[in-house]
């Protein structure tokens, strides 16, 4: 008699041109590119321990220089303001500034990070909901540029700018209502009067600031350009009512939000997946360079134009190497794979489809026998899954995989949840450079005491 197997229902997906090149082409083939820039990550994993955040420099720089020379338009000073938040490795910072970015800070901790690594105070933009007076004091004393967030801390600014008797450089972060999730949350709401009332407080404190700029981020991944052509005419209309009382604004700083090359999900995605290949932030640069060059006088003749990037610049340039340890086949879903880094260390899982790649070349050939898998991280946690669906080629024990585009968000977010936090490496002119070692035991407890009462006896802690 012939044994069937049991009955396992299909796992059904919607699969539009765009994902179907998803699945079978960028799972697989671009694992070959990734491996061409980073080299072989099953050595790198040998030496630094798995997982592994993994940086080519040649991409950063490569992303850096695409960025400035998309946003370069006659008559307009382009300013890349680096958004610290993204990632601020040190290295990572260092590589940009480098290039020639300036440090988009929004604690007076990045601050100090920023200063630390060589950046004069006036290449610093300071923005964020709060900022400390004495954190105001340094950056008014630098001559950062200081972007008000709200009533209360212009207040305070006017207050801090008058005691040290220094003029603050000062901008306005202004909001507008742009359908249904406008981040009207940060800034100065340009719909219902308070820009303006903001900008008659401004010339009311006379030269206790310099009003230099206005600013709008209004989102992040951003698919859609036109928010951005909405962000230019809002700010040339305020920039017009400044000159009207008297103000002069030289600066229109649109914040960051630019899309990187990795996928939303289709839940968050645009119906039929946003584009992010070729030159996909040109209609970007276009939605605001353009309504700017028309409007140069409201900004001076020759308008200073701050983009303030983060995920467009570092999500590409970062990889995240990790290790098969178990494999699973789970009743009605299919076959899995657990590895040694998860949502720990890849929070923007929740969002994208990162790209997972076998890392070694022998893998990829072997990719003919591919197959849909599931990828799981080690937390105790259900949600812990890297790639609800990747293509792989038959996983062993101990195979590395390559997730690709995590620079962005990754590791200033990543948690020290059950897990210490992996190394970072650098691979770029000089090999490869170690630039985070691993977190230690004492890194995690290193901070804690317990009070003499509730010691164990024989307790080493
Ligand atoms: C004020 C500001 N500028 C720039 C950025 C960078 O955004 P993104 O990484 O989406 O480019 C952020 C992030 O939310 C931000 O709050």
């Amino acid at each position: 008699m012939v044994k069937r197997l049991p009955y396992v229902a299909p796992k059904l997906e919607l699969i539009t041109p765009r994902s179907m090149q998803k699945h079978r082409m960028v799972d697989i083939t671009s694992a070959d590119s990734a491996l061409d820039d980073i080299g072989d990550a099953r050595a790198l994993l040998d030496e630094f321990g798995s997982p592994l955040y993994i940086l080519s420099e040649k991409m950063l720089r490569a992303q850096y220089r695409a960025f400035r020379d998309t946003f370069t338009a006659p008559g307009i000073n382009t300013v890349v303001a680096y958004s610290y938040k993204t990632n601020y490795l040190p290295a990572v910072c260092s590589i940009l500034h480098q290039e020639g970015a300036w440090a988009e800070v929004v604690s007076g901790m990045e601050y100090d990070l920023a200063r630390s690594l060589g950046v004069p105070g006036s290449k610093i933009i300071f923005n964020g909901p709060y900022k400390r007076p004495d954190e105001l004091a340094r950056a008014i004393k630098e001559e950062a540029l200081i972007n008000v967030d709200n009533f209360d801390e212009l207040d305070l600014l006017i207050s801090v700018a008058g005691n040290l008797g220094i003029a603050a450089r000062t901008g306005l972060r202004i909001n507008f209502q742009y359908g249904r999730q406008s981040w009207t949350k940060f800034g100065m709401n340009a719909d219902n009067g308070e820009a303006v009332e903001a900008l008659h407080r401004i010339k009311k404190a006379g030269r206790k600031l310099r009003f230099e700029a206005l600013h709008n981020h209004s989102g992040t991944f951003q698919v859609n350009p036109d928010i951005y052509a909405r962000a230019a005419q809002v700010l040339i209309a305020i920039a017009k009512s400044a000159r009207g009382l008297g103000l002069s604004p030289t600066i229109a700083d649109f914040g960051g939000g630019y899309p990187s090359n990795n996928r939303l999900k289709p839940a968050f995605d645009v119906p039929g997946g946003s584009g992010s290949s070729g030159q996909f932030l040109a209609p970007f640069a276009e939605a605001i360079a353009g309504p700017l060059s028309k409007a140069r006088k409201a900004f001076g003749e020759r308008p200073t134009m701050v983009l303030e990037p983060g995920r467009a610049l570092v999500d590409t340039a970062f990889r995240l190497a990790c290790t098969v340890v178990a494999r699973k086949n789970i009743a009605g879903q299919g076959e899995a794979v657990i590895v040694d880094a998860g949502v720990n260390l890849v929070p923007t899982a929740y969002w994208y489809d990162h790209g997972v790649n076998a890392a070694s070349n022998k893998d990829i050939h072997a990719a003919l026998g591919a197959k849909p898998v599931a990828v799981f991280g080690p937390l105790c946690m259900q949600v812990d899954i890297l790639r609800e669906r990747a293509v792989l080629p038959a996983m062993s024990l101990g195979s590395p995989l390559v997730i690709s585009n995590v620079g962005a968000y990754c590791i200033t977010q990543s948690m020290q949840f059950i897990q210490p936090r992996p190394a970072v490496v650098l691979v770029g002119p000089n090999g490869v450079e170690e630039i985070r070692r691993r977190e230690t035991r004492s890194d995690i407890f290193g901070m804690d005491r317990i009070p003499a009462r509730l010691r164990a006896k024989g307790a080493k802690f």
